[in-house]
């Protein structure tokens, strides 16, 4: 799988990680959860690292830590989490509960969820890294109402990733904040590659443009993923899936080549339509 490095530090990151909102939030002995080892294989076969979680996901940091512990996988992992509360006390503890429920002693990357109280925890953050508890710190959002005060702590703030919505259908993303995280130094990660799912439901059985080929994709998944991964600024992105076939079809998305900008223009009415 291509690599592209952290602007921060140079390290290398396989460009298709893996979300698990929703997908990974099931319960132990559920068909769902059966399926798991086979996403997080499929994952690491393709020479991908990323694992995106959130205590906001509900039970997916714990699902995380206890598959990658059983596998004895924690170390082909690059784990990323978040803090999502307000406080310095209320969110030391629920970071504290996420290295418990990863089963991990250091967190790769802990992001800003949704930029909640994100003064508070920058400061707790910094102390933290210095200390390598985390390796990396961030912000993350979803949404272009918020881009406005993701700009503003983007501007003002020194951080190692941004993590922000970014699709074929949602590409806000590219008039300021992409651009700006560039000049910043900052790593993107493109979340939301799908539109959340939304997109993948509106091209289900409809036929690839005959142009797919011509960029090495055999499905829509890894059509939209090529988009995503071909604006310069976006270091990789996190598909969530809970299903195998879906992680293999995806991580092949990170090989190959990925177009410019003229490329997808050329074929901007196709995808419209
Ligand atoms: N504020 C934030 O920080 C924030 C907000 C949103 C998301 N995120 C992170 O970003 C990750 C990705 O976003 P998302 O999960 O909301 O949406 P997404 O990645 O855009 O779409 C996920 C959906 O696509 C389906 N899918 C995945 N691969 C597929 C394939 N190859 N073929 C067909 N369907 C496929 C999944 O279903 P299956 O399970 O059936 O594959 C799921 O329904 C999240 O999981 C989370 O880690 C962060």
């Amino acid at each position: 799988m291509t690599t592209r490095p952290i602007p921060s530090t140079q390290e290398a990151l396989p460009v298709i990680g893996c979300g698990t909102w929703m997908g990974f939030d099931v319960a132990a002995g559920s068909a769902e959860h059966q399926r798991l080892p086979g996403v997080l294989d499929a994952l690491f076969a393709a020479g991908g690292k990323l694992i995106d979680s959130s205590p906001m996901y509900g039970r997916a940091e714990a699902v995380t830590g206890e598959l990658l512990a059983a596998a004895k996988q924690r170390d082909k992992a690059f784990l990323a989490t978040k803090v999502w509360t307000s406080g310095r006390e209320a969110g030391i503890a629920q970071m504290e509960q996420s290295f418990q429920r990863l089963r991990t002693e250091r967190i790769d990357l802990m992001q800003v969820h949704n930029l909640v109280d994100w003064r508070t925890h920058l400061e707790t953050l910094r102390d933290w890294k210095d200390q390598d508890r985390v390796r990396y710190l961030g912000i993350t959002h979803y949404t272009s109402s918020a881009y406005p005060e993701v700009e503003a702590v983007l501007r003002a703030e020194k951080l190692d990733f941004l993590q922000i919505n970014y699709s074929l259908d949602a590409r806000e993303a590219e008039q300021r904040l992409l651009p700006l995280a560039a000049e910043r130094g900052v790593a993107v990660i493109a979340n939301m590659p799908f539109g959340g799912g939304s997109l993948m439901r509106r091209l289900r059985g409809k036929p690839l443009p005959g142009w797919a080929a011509e960029i090495g994709c055999a499905s829509w998944a890894q059509l939209l993923l090529k988009f995503v991964l071909s604006h310069p600024a976006v270091t990789c992105t996190i598909p969530g899936t809970s299903r195998p076939e879906h992680m293999a079809d995806n991580a092949a998305a990170g090989t190959g080549s990925f177009p410019d900008a003229a490329f997808w223009q050329r074929h901007a009415h196709s995808i419209e339509t």
